[in-house]
Protein backbone atom coordinates (compact mmCIF):
# COMPACT_ATOMS: atom_id res chain seq x y z
CA UNK A 1 0.00 0.00 0.00
CA UNK A 2 1.25 3.45 -1.15
CA UNK A 3 2.13 5.44 2.44
CA UNK A 4 0.93 8.98 2.24
CA UNK A 5 4.39 10.94 0.71
CA UNK A 6 5.03 13.88 3.86
CA UNK A 7 6.10 16.72 2.23
CA UNK A 8 8.25 19.02 4.34
CA UNK A 9 7.06 22.52 3.88
CA UNK A 10 5.67 25.33 7.17
CA UNK A 11 2.62 26.70 5.88
CA UNK A 12 0.11 27.24 8.75
CA UNK A 13 -3.02 24.64 8.79
CA UNK A 14 -6.16 27.65 7.97
CA UNK A 15 -7.65 28.31 11.19
CA UNK A 16 -11.14 29.01 9.64
CA UNK A 17 -12.75 27.90 6.99
CA UNK A 18 -12.11 29.16 3.25
CA UNK A 19 -14.67 30.31 0.96
CA UNK A 20 -14.88 30.31 -2.74
CA UNK A 21 -12.07 31.80 -5.01
CA UNK A 22 -12.27 29.20 -7.24
CA UNK A 23 -11.75 31.43 -10.10
CA UNK A 24 -8.78 33.13 -8.75
CA UNK A 25 -6.95 30.05 -7.22
CA UNK A 26 -7.35 28.23 -10.87
CA UNK A 27 -5.71 31.30 -12.14
CA UNK A 28 -3.03 31.14 -10.10
CA UNK A 29 -2.44 27.67 -10.81
CA UNK A 30 -2.69 27.78 -14.54
CA UNK A 31 0.02 31.14 -14.46
CA UNK A 32 2.54 29.43 -12.17
CA UNK A 33 2.25 26.38 -14.92
CA UNK A 34 4.84 29.00 -16.86
CA UNK A 35 5.45 32.07 -14.81
CA UNK A 36 7.84 31.64 -11.65
CA UNK A 37 6.89 34.46 -10.66
CA UNK A 38 3.27 35.58 -9.49
CA UNK A 39 2.07 38.60 -7.72
CA UNK A 40 -1.30 38.54 -5.67
CA UNK A 41 -2.08 42.59 -5.66
CA UNK A 42 -5.08 44.27 -4.20
CA UNK A 43 -5.57 46.56 -1.11
CA UNK A 44 -5.15 45.86 2.41
CA UNK A 45 -7.66 43.08 3.86
CA UNK A 46 -8.88 41.92 0.28
CA UNK A 47 -7.67 38.26 1.50
CA UNK A 48 -4.50 37.72 -0.67
CA UNK A 49 -2.85 35.58 2.01
CA UNK A 50 -5.22 33.74 2.29
CA UNK A 51 -5.57 33.17 -1.10
CA UNK A 52 -1.71 32.18 -1.59
CA UNK A 53 -1.71 30.19 1.29
CA UNK A 54 -4.59 28.10 -0.27
CA UNK A 55 -3.11 27.82 -3.40
CA UNK A 56 0.08 27.00 -2.26
CA UNK A 57 -1.40 25.06 -0.02
CA UNK A 58 -2.20 22.76 -3.23
CA UNK A 59 0.60 23.38 -5.56
CA UNK A 60 3.09 22.74 -2.90
CA UNK A 61 2.06 19.11 -3.48
CA UNK A 62 3.96 18.80 -6.55
CA UNK A 63 7.42 20.34 -5.57
CA UNK A 64 10.02 17.75 -3.88
CA UNK A 65 11.19 20.48 -1.89
CA UNK A 66 7.39 21.62 -0.44
CA UNK A 67 5.65 25.33 0.21
CA UNK A 68 7.01 27.56 2.60
CA UNK A 69 5.47 30.87 3.97
CA UNK A 70 7.77 33.87 4.27
CA UNK A 71 6.25 36.40 6.31
CA UNK A 72 7.91 39.68 5.55
CA UNK A 73 5.77 41.77 7.35
CA UNK A 74 7.08 41.82 10.62
CA UNK A 75 10.61 42.72 9.11
CA UNK A 76 11.06 46.67 9.37
CA UNK A 77 14.69 46.55 7.69
CA UNK A 78 14.99 45.87 4.08
CA UNK A 79 18.50 44.46 4.57
CA UNK A 80 16.73 40.98 6.54
CA UNK A 81 14.65 40.21 3.72
CA UNK A 82 17.41 37.19 3.22
CA UNK A 83 17.68 36.99 6.90
CA UNK A 84 13.69 36.83 7.06
CA UNK A 85 13.67 33.87 4.61
CA UNK A 86 16.51 31.54 5.42
CA UNK A 87 14.54 31.28 9.08
CA UNK A 88 11.20 30.33 7.15
CA UNK A 89 13.89 27.80 5.80
CA UNK A 90 15.19 26.60 9.38
CA UNK A 91 18.70 27.68 7.50
CA UNK A 92 20.59 28.87 10.49
CA UNK A 93 23.07 31.75 9.63
CA UNK A 94 27.18 30.58 9.12
CA UNK A 95 29.69 33.26 10.65
CA UNK A 96 30.99 35.16 7.68
CA UNK A 97 28.94 34.05 4.91
CA UNK A 98 26.83 36.58 3.63
CA UNK A 99 23.05 35.72 3.72
CA UNK A 100 22.11 36.38 0.14
CA UNK A 101 24.96 34.12 -0.75
CA UNK A 102 23.99 30.78 1.33
CA UNK A 103 20.48 31.49 0.29
CA UNK A 104 21.03 31.17 -3.12
CA UNK A 105 23.53 28.32 -3.03
CA UNK A 106 20.85 26.53 -0.70
CA UNK A 107 18.48 27.02 -3.26
CA UNK A 108 20.24 26.46 -6.18
CA UNK A 109 19.19 22.73 -6.64
CA UNK A 110 16.00 22.89 -4.92
CA UNK A 111 12.44 22.42 -5.98
CA UNK A 112 10.35 24.61 -3.79
CA UNK A 113 7.32 27.16 -3.93
CA UNK A 114 7.87 30.10 -1.83
CA UNK A 115 5.00 32.41 -0.87
CA UNK A 116 6.40 35.99 -0.06
CA UNK A 117 3.95 37.75 2.22
CA UNK A 118 3.49 41.57 2.64
CA UNK A 119 5.84 42.64 0.32
CA UNK A 120 4.90 46.12 0.26
CA UNK A 121 7.14 47.87 2.83
CA UNK A 122 9.87 46.02 1.12
CA UNK A 123 9.25 46.00 -2.72
CA UNK A 124 12.39 47.12 -3.52
CA UNK A 125 14.55 44.77 -1.07
CA UNK A 126 11.84 41.99 -2.42
CA UNK A 127 12.57 42.45 -5.83
CA UNK A 128 15.95 42.04 -5.80
CA UNK A 129 16.08 38.92 -3.94
CA UNK A 130 13.27 37.60 -5.83
CA UNK A 131 15.05 38.47 -8.77
CA UNK A 132 18.60 36.52 -7.94
CA UNK A 133 16.52 33.34 -6.44
CA UNK A 134 14.88 33.07 -9.96
CA UNK A 135 18.17 33.81 -11.94
CA UNK A 136 20.06 30.81 -9.57
CA UNK A 137 16.95 28.46 -8.78
CA UNK A 138 15.57 27.19 -11.74
CA UNK A 139 13.56 24.95 -9.71
CA UNK A 140 11.78 27.84 -7.11
CA UNK A 141 8.63 29.34 -7.93
CA UNK A 142 7.37 32.46 -5.96
CA UNK A 143 3.83 33.82 -4.91
CA UNK A 144 3.99 37.21 -3.65
CA UNK A 145 1.72 38.77 -2.29
CA UNK A 146 1.55 42.76 -2.31
CA UNK A 147 -0.29 45.80 -2.41
CA UNK A 148 1.55 47.37 -5.23
CA UNK A 149 3.72 44.88 -8.31
CA UNK A 150 7.15 44.03 -7.71
CA UNK A 151 7.85 45.02 -11.69
CA UNK A 152 10.68 43.27 -12.30
CA UNK A 153 11.05 41.15 -15.30
CA UNK A 154 9.21 37.48 -15.53
CA UNK A 155 6.63 39.09 -13.07
CA UNK A 156 3.03 38.10 -13.58
CA UNK A 157 0.23 39.85 -11.82
CA UNK A 158 -2.95 38.83 -10.50
CA UNK A 159 -4.78 41.05 -8.81
CA UNK A 160 -7.15 40.20 -5.46
CA UNK A 161 -10.63 41.18 -6.07
CA UNK A 162 -12.76 41.74 -3.51
CA UNK A 163 -15.62 38.46 -3.12
CA UNK A 164 -17.97 38.08 -5.69
CA UNK A 165 -21.27 40.91 -4.28
CA UNK A 166 -24.73 39.79 -4.20
CA UNK A 167 -27.26 41.74 -6.29
CA UNK A 168 -29.08 44.54 -4.12
CA UNK A 169 -31.41 43.70 -1.35
CA UNK A 170 -30.70 40.24 -1.92
CA UNK A 171 -32.98 39.94 -5.24
CA UNK A 172 -31.78 36.35 -6.31
CA UNK A 173 -33.09 33.26 -5.19
CA UNK A 174 -32.20 31.83 -1.70
CA UNK A 175 -29.83 28.74 -2.94
CA UNK A 176 -27.87 30.95 -5.07
CA UNK A 177 -27.75 34.15 -2.56
CA UNK A 178 -26.15 31.21 -0.18
CA UNK A 179 -23.59 30.58 -2.87
CA UNK A 180 -22.55 34.13 -3.32
CA UNK A 181 -18.84 34.54 -1.61
CA UNK A 182 -20.06 37.18 0.24
CA UNK A 183 -22.65 36.46 1.69
CA UNK A 184 -21.60 33.07 2.15
CA UNK A 185 -18.21 34.26 4.26
CA UNK A 186 -20.89 36.80 6.39
CA UNK A 187 -23.34 34.02 7.26
CA UNK A 188 -19.93 31.69 7.95
CA UNK A 189 -18.58 33.91 10.48
CA UNK A 190 -21.94 35.24 12.19
CA UNK A 191 -23.22 31.89 12.63
CA UNK A 192 -19.47 30.89 14.62
CA UNK A 193 -19.98 33.90 16.48
CA UNK A 194 -23.52 34.14 17.54
CA UNK A 195 -24.33 29.71 17.38
CA UNK A 196 -27.46 30.55 16.06
CA UNK A 197 -27.61 32.65 12.58
CA UNK A 198 -29.00 31.38 9.14
CA UNK A 199 -29.86 33.14 6.34
CA UNK A 200 -33.35 33.69 5.89
CA UNK A 201 -36.06 35.43 4.35
CA UNK A 202 -36.58 37.72 7.35
CA UNK A 203 -32.57 38.91 6.83
CA UNK A 204 -31.69 38.04 3.56
CA UNK A 205 -32.22 41.41 2.22
CA UNK A 206 -29.99 43.43 4.99
CA UNK A 207 -27.13 40.54 4.64
CA UNK A 208 -26.81 41.41 0.97
CA UNK A 209 -26.86 45.21 1.34
CA UNK A 210 -24.53 44.92 3.93
CA UNK A 211 -21.96 43.07 1.66
CA UNK A 212 -22.55 45.41 -0.44
CA UNK A 213 -21.64 48.34 1.53
CA UNK A 214 -18.38 46.64 2.92
CA UNK A 215 -17.59 46.20 -0.86
CA UNK A 216 -16.88 42.53 -0.69
CA UNK A 217 -13.79 43.02 1.44
CA UNK A 218 -13.32 39.96 3.37
CA UNK A 219 -11.56 41.66 6.75
CA UNK A 220 -14.30 44.06 6.95
CA UNK A 221 -17.31 41.52 6.23
CA UNK A 222 -15.27 39.40 9.54
CA UNK A 223 -15.94 42.72 11.55
CA UNK A 224 -18.97 43.43 11.05
CA UNK A 225 -20.48 39.47 11.33
CA UNK A 226 -18.85 38.69 14.52
CA UNK A 227 -21.15 42.11 15.53
CA UNK A 228 -24.48 39.81 15.39
CA UNK A 229 -23.96 38.53 18.48
CA UNK A 230 -25.92 40.78 19.63
CA UNK A 231 -27.11 43.06 16.83
CA UNK A 232 -29.61 41.99 14.09
CA UNK A 233 -28.11 42.52 10.13
CA UNK A 234 -30.31 45.36 10.03
CA UNK A 235 -29.32 46.97 12.80
CA UNK A 236 -25.39 46.52 11.84
CA UNK A 237 -26.36 47.89 8.23
CA UNK A 238 -27.79 51.16 9.46
CA UNK A 239 -25.10 51.94 11.82
CA UNK A 240 -22.40 51.28 8.51
CA UNK A 241 -24.63 53.19 6.55
CA UNK A 242 -24.67 55.92 8.82
CA UNK A 243 -20.89 56.27 9.45
CA UNK A 244 -20.24 55.66 5.55
CA UNK A 245 -23.25 58.21 4.80
CA UNK A 246 -21.29 60.89 7.09
CA UNK A 247 -17.93 60.47 5.27
CA UNK A 248 -19.29 60.97 1.99
CA UNK A 249 -22.65 63.50 2.39
CA UNK A 250 -25.06 60.68 2.48
CA UNK A 251 -24.04 59.57 -1.58
CA UNK A 252 -22.73 55.95 -1.11
CA UNK A 253 -20.12 54.64 -3.99
CA UNK A 254 -17.47 57.76 -3.72
CA UNK A 255 -15.83 55.54 -1.31
CA UNK A 256 -12.40 53.93 -1.75
CA UNK A 257 -11.65 50.82 -0.78
CA UNK A 258 -9.27 51.89 1.92
CA UNK A 259 -11.86 54.14 3.74
CA UNK A 260 -14.05 51.64 4.01
CA UNK A 261 -12.14 49.35 5.54
CA UNK A 262 -11.15 52.44 8.05
CA UNK A 263 -14.51 52.96 9.12
CA UNK A 264 -15.10 49.14 9.62
CA UNK A 265 -12.58 49.03 12.00
CA UNK A 266 -13.20 52.57 13.51
CA UNK A 267 -16.86 51.01 14.17
CA UNK A 268 -15.53 47.83 15.57
CA UNK A 269 -12.76 49.65 17.98
CA UNK A 270 -15.83 52.15 19.18
CA UNK A 271 -17.92 48.90 20.13
CA UNK A 272 -15.11 48.05 22.26
CA UNK A 273 -14.85 48.62 26.39
CA UNK A 274 -12.43 51.15 27.60
CA UNK A 275 -10.05 48.25 29.12
CA UNK A 276 -10.72 46.70 25.66
CA UNK A 277 -9.42 49.73 23.07
CA UNK A 278 -6.58 50.41 26.32
CA UNK A 279 -5.29 46.78 25.20
CA UNK A 280 -5.94 46.78 21.46
CA UNK A 281 -4.06 49.75 21.13
CA UNK A 282 -1.23 48.58 23.03
CA UNK A 283 -0.83 44.72 20.74
CA UNK A 284 0.78 47.27 17.94
CA UNK A 285 4.08 47.12 19.74
CA UNK A 286 4.49 43.32 18.95
CA UNK A 287 5.95 43.65 15.25
CA UNK A 288 5.45 39.94 15.17
CA UNK A 289 3.48 36.83 17.23
CA UNK A 290 3.11 37.49 20.23
CA UNK A 291 1.98 35.30 23.71
CA UNK A 292 0.01 36.07 26.76
CA UNK A 293 3.26 36.20 28.93
CA UNK A 294 4.60 39.01 26.63
CA UNK A 295 1.14 40.98 27.15
CA UNK A 296 1.28 40.66 30.64
CA UNK A 297 4.94 41.80 29.97
CA UNK A 298 4.05 44.99 28.72
CA UNK A 299 2.75 46.13 31.18
CA UNK A 300 -1.01 45.23 31.05
CA UNK A 301 -2.91 43.62 34.04
CA UNK A 302 -5.51 41.05 33.71
CA UNK A 303 -5.27 40.51 30.20
CA UNK A 304 -6.71 36.68 29.54
CA UNK A 305 -10.15 38.18 30.00
CA UNK A 306 -9.56 41.06 27.65
CA UNK A 307 -7.27 39.27 25.36
CA UNK A 308 -9.87 36.77 24.85
CA UNK A 309 -12.77 39.18 23.77
CA UNK A 310 -10.56 41.18 21.28
CA UNK A 311 -10.03 37.74 19.80
CA UNK A 312 -13.69 37.17 19.66
CA UNK A 313 -14.48 40.30 18.07
CA UNK A 314 -11.76 39.72 14.96
CA UNK A 315 -9.70 42.35 16.54
CA UNK A 316 -7.09 40.16 17.16
CA UNK A 317 -6.03 36.74 15.29
CA UNK A 318 -4.92 33.42 17.79
CA UNK A 319 -2.67 31.17 16.03
CA UNK A 320 -1.07 27.91 17.32
CA UNK A 321 2.61 27.59 16.67
CA UNK A 322 4.28 24.48 17.29
CA UNK A 323 2.94 23.23 21.10
CA UNK A 324 2.77 27.65 22.06
CA UNK A 325 -0.63 29.36 21.93
CA UNK A 326 0.26 32.80 20.34
CA UNK A 327 -1.57 35.72 18.85
CA UNK A 328 -1.04 38.30 16.40
CA UNK A 329 -2.51 41.32 15.01
CA UNK A 330 -3.65 41.87 10.89
CA UNK A 331 -1.32 43.86 9.28
CA UNK A 332 -4.10 46.69 8.76
CA UNK A 333 -5.30 46.36 12.59
CA UNK A 334 -1.61 46.51 13.50
CA UNK A 335 -1.23 49.92 11.27
CA UNK A 336 -4.33 51.31 12.72
CA UNK A 337 -3.94 50.54 16.81
CA UNK A 338 -0.80 51.97 15.76
CA UNK A 339 -2.42 55.30 15.02
CA UNK A 340 -4.93 54.45 18.27
CA UNK A 341 -1.84 54.56 20.41
CA UNK A 342 -0.43 58.10 19.26
CA UNK A 343 -3.74 59.47 19.58
CA UNK A 344 -3.85 58.48 23.16
CA UNK A 345 -0.41 59.98 23.62
CA UNK A 346 0.63 56.66 24.75
CA UNK A 347 3.64 55.91 22.36
CA UNK A 348 6.52 56.65 24.19
CA UNK A 349 5.19 54.63 27.55
CA UNK A 350 4.19 51.69 25.81
CA UNK A 351 7.07 50.82 23.37
CA UNK A 352 9.51 51.80 26.71
CA UNK A 353 8.22 48.93 28.35
CA UNK A 354 8.15 46.74 25.51
CA UNK A 355 11.98 46.96 25.50
CA UNK A 356 12.61 47.00 29.02
CA UNK A 357 10.03 43.66 28.79
CA UNK A 358 12.53 42.15 25.85
CA UNK A 359 15.89 43.17 27.29
CA UNK A 360 14.80 41.52 30.62
CA UNK A 361 13.41 38.85 29.60
CA UNK A 362 16.40 37.80 26.88
CA UNK A 363 19.17 38.78 29.60
CA UNK A 364 17.12 35.86 31.71
CA UNK A 365 17.14 33.22 29.03
CA UNK A 366 20.54 33.61 27.71
CA UNK A 367 22.40 32.16 30.67
CA UNK A 368 20.45 28.46 30.76
CA UNK A 369 20.11 28.54 27.07
CA UNK A 370 23.11 25.92 26.26
CA UNK A 371 21.41 23.23 28.49
CA UNK A 372 17.89 23.68 26.90
CA UNK A 373 18.72 24.64 23.73
CA UNK A 374 15.77 23.24 21.94
CA UNK A 375 13.13 25.23 23.96
CA UNK A 376 15.04 28.49 23.77
CA UNK A 377 15.50 28.52 20.12
CA UNK A 378 11.67 28.02 19.76
CA UNK A 379 11.08 30.91 21.94
CA UNK A 380 13.69 32.86 20.06
CA UNK A 381 11.95 31.94 16.53
CA UNK A 382 8.19 32.79 17.94
CA UNK A 383 9.92 35.72 19.05
CA UNK A 384 12.38 37.41 16.59
CA UNK A 385 10.05 40.00 14.96
CA UNK A 386 9.45 41.07 17.99
CA UNK A 387 13.07 41.36 19.42
CA UNK A 388 14.71 42.78 15.77
CA UNK A 389 11.80 45.69 16.04
CA UNK A 390 12.94 46.47 19.53
CA UNK A 391 16.88 46.21 18.82
CA UNK A 392 15.94 48.32 15.75
CA UNK A 393 13.54 50.52 18.33
CA UNK A 394 16.88 50.98 20.61
CA UNK A 395 19.24 51.70 17.48
CA UNK A 396 16.64 54.79 16.40
CA UNK A 397 17.02 56.36 19.88
CA UNK A 398 20.72 55.84 20.30
CA UNK A 399 20.58 53.58 22.96
CA UNK A 400 23.18 50.98 22.22
CA UNK A 401 23.84 49.84 25.46
CA UNK A 402 20.36 48.23 25.31
CA UNK A 403 21.08 47.12 21.70
CA UNK A 404 23.87 45.47 22.52
CA UNK A 405 22.24 43.34 25.23
CA UNK A 406 20.01 42.31 23.00
CA UNK A 407 22.41 41.42 20.44
CA UNK A 408 24.24 39.59 23.14
CA UNK A 409 21.93 37.84 24.04
CA UNK A 410 20.51 36.03 21.01
CA UNK A 411 23.64 35.78 19.40
CA UNK A 412 23.09 31.92 19.49
CA UNK A 413 19.80 32.77 17.19
CA UNK A 414 22.43 33.59 14.74
N1 LIG B 1 -11.57 33.35 0.71
C1 LIG B 1 -11.64 33.58 2.03
N2 LIG B 1 -12.32 32.74 2.84
C2 LIG B 1 -12.40 32.97 4.16
N3 LIG B 1 -11.83 34.01 4.80
C3 LIG B 1 -11.13 34.88 4.06
C4 LIG B 1 -10.99 34.72 2.64
N4 LIG B 1 -10.24 35.73 2.18
C5 LIG B 1 -9.91 36.48 3.24
N5 LIG B 1 -10.44 35.99 4.37
C6 LIG B 1 -10.28 36.54 5.73
O1 LIG B 1 -10.28 37.96 5.64
C7 LIG B 1 -9.23 38.53 6.40
C8 LIG B 1 -8.29 39.31 5.51
O2 LIG B 1 -7.67 38.42 4.59
P1 LIG B 1 -6.10 38.45 4.29
O3 LIG B 1 -5.34 38.53 5.55
O4 LIG B 1 -5.81 37.33 3.38
O5 LIG B 1 -6.00 39.86 3.52
P2 LIG B 1 -4.75 40.52 2.81
O6 LIG B 1 -5.19 40.92 1.46
O7 LIG B 1 -3.58 39.61 2.90
O8 LIG B 1 -4.53 41.83 3.70
P3 LIG B 1 -3.18 42.67 3.95
O9 LIG B 1 -2.87 43.43 2.67
O10 LIG B 1 -3.52 43.62 5.04
O11 LIG B 1 -2.11 41.70 4.29
C9 LIG B 1 -8.55 37.38 7.13
O12 LIG B 1 -9.10 37.26 8.43
C10 LIG B 1 -8.91 36.18 6.28
O13 LIG B 1 -8.94 35.00 7.05
MG1 LIG C 1 -1.78 39.73 3.97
Amino acid sequence: MARPTHRPGNLPAESTSFIGRRREVAELRKKLLTARLVSLVGPGGVGKTRLAIRAATDLGRSFAGGAWLVELAEVGDPALASNTLMAALDLRDQAGAEPTELLLAYLKDKQLLIVLDNCEHLVAAAAELVHAILASAPGVRVIATSREPLSIPGEHVLPVPPLELPAAHGAEPMHQLRQNEAVALFVERAAAASGTFELSRSNQAAVADLCRQLDGLPLAIELAAVRMRILTADQILERLSDRFGLLTGSVRGALPRHQTLHTTIDWSYDLLSAEEQSLFRKLCVFAGRFTLEDVEGVGADEVLQTLSSLVDRSMVVREAMRAASCFRLHETMRDYALLKLREAGEEEAVMERCTAYYVARCSRAMPGARYRLAEWLEWTELEIDNIRSVMRRCLNVGDTTRATDLVAAVGWYW
